[in-house]
């Protein structure tokens, strides 16, 4: 009790400081999103993501071996078709933006190569599934995600992260990356993902804001907490080798909830809308950008995440 406890004895020093921080963030953990589309040479800045970019597969390429320099864990990679439909043909098509990056990627450099699974973004009317009757249906769009899944698998990827949200995708996805030999490819399940107005900077590089409705049927309710247990112990049944929280900032609750009950490497996606805000504000003089982005990936860690896919990745490696 005070005076003989002094709570500033500990902190007078940065040395001090850093002899007794709790958490530390290393490079090894952040994994950096790349929003690939296919021809040459293409560098086209997203305007709701100041210093993001949608590259075509040769610029990936070399953004990709400038953060394997920077030590960085690796990559995520989302994929801008050149053309959708109500099949997502796109998604499943080896020659595609997203496999052809995974081959040149995997060619060139060590760095772990992840891929979205999804097929919001190849699909005509933006929804993550196949449309019947108006909805989204559950089982019919399951093959799709596994063929998806399978040829990212063929192309090389070493991570499949499926981020549709339909029930028993990982059990369809592990199934058919066996069945095709694909025994090591692991699987990262976007399991807890909450419909959320932090993806709207996302959407529109993707151009993925569904023509009709929202996600609200198959994204979870963010008042949810109890049923985020229920979404990750499922996936780790069906065989999910990572499991993930998203977004991050406004569910660090649910990223501490998820660690202290599940045994998996655990990863937490700070998305599209906690990075512009971030950007938007430092822009308008109204906060360091620096010292709020290592702010904020420290909380994420703080709060329980093995990884950290965020968009401020490259950033944070120059800072670390
Ligand atoms: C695809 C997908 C989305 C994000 C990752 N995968 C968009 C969505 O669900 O609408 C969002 C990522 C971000 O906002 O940074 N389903």
């Amino acid at each position: 009790m005070y005076p003989i406890t002094r709570h500033r004895r500990l902190r007078a020093t940065p040395e001090l400081r850093r002899l007794v921080r709790e958490v530390s963030l290393s490079v090894d953990d952040l994994v950096q999103p790349l929003f690939v589309r296919c021809g040459n040479e293409i560098k086209r800045e997203v305007e709701s993501m100041p210093g993001v970019f949608v590259m075509s597969p040769d610029i990936a390429l070399q953004e990709c071996m400038e953060l394997e320099k920077l030590g960085i864990g690796g990559v995520i990679l989302f994929g801008l078709p050149a053309s959708k439909d109500s099949a997502a043909s796109a998604a499943y098509d080896d020659a595609e933006a997203v496999q052809l990056t995974i081959r040149a990627v995997k060619q060139r450099t060590k760095l772990i190569v992840a891929t979205d699974v999804c097929l919001c973004e190849y699909m005509d009317h933006g929804h993550c599934g196949v449309i019947n009757n108006g909805e989204v249906d559950n089982d019919e769009t399951l093959p799709l995600l596994a063929r998806t899944a399978l040829s990212h698998a063929k192309a090389g990827a070493d991570i499949v992260a499926p981020s549709d949200m339909m029930d028993g995708r990982v059990k369809a996805i592990r199934a058919a990356l066996d069945e095709g030999g694909y025994q090591n490819t692991l699987i990262l399940s976007y399991a807890v993902k909450y419909s959320s107005a932090f993806y709207g900077p996302f959407r529109d590089a993707a151009d993925s804001t569904p023509a009709f409705g929202d996600r609200k049927s198959y994204q979870m309710d963010a008042a949810n907490r109890r049923e985020a247990l229920k979404e990750a112990l499922s996936d780790v049944e069906e065989g999910a080798d990572i499991i993930m929280v998203k977004p991050a900032l406004a569910y660090l609750d649910i990223i501490r909830e998820v660690r202290d009950k599940i045994n998996l490497p655990l990863a937490a996606y700070n998305v599209s809308g906690e990075y512009s805000m971030v950007k938007a504000a430092a822009h308008l003089g109204w906060m360091d950008y620096n010292s709020a982005v290592l702010e904020i990936l420290t909380s994420i860690k703080r709060a329980g995440s093995d990884i950290i896919i965020t968009y401020f990745a490259k950033d944070a490696a120059k800072l670390l």
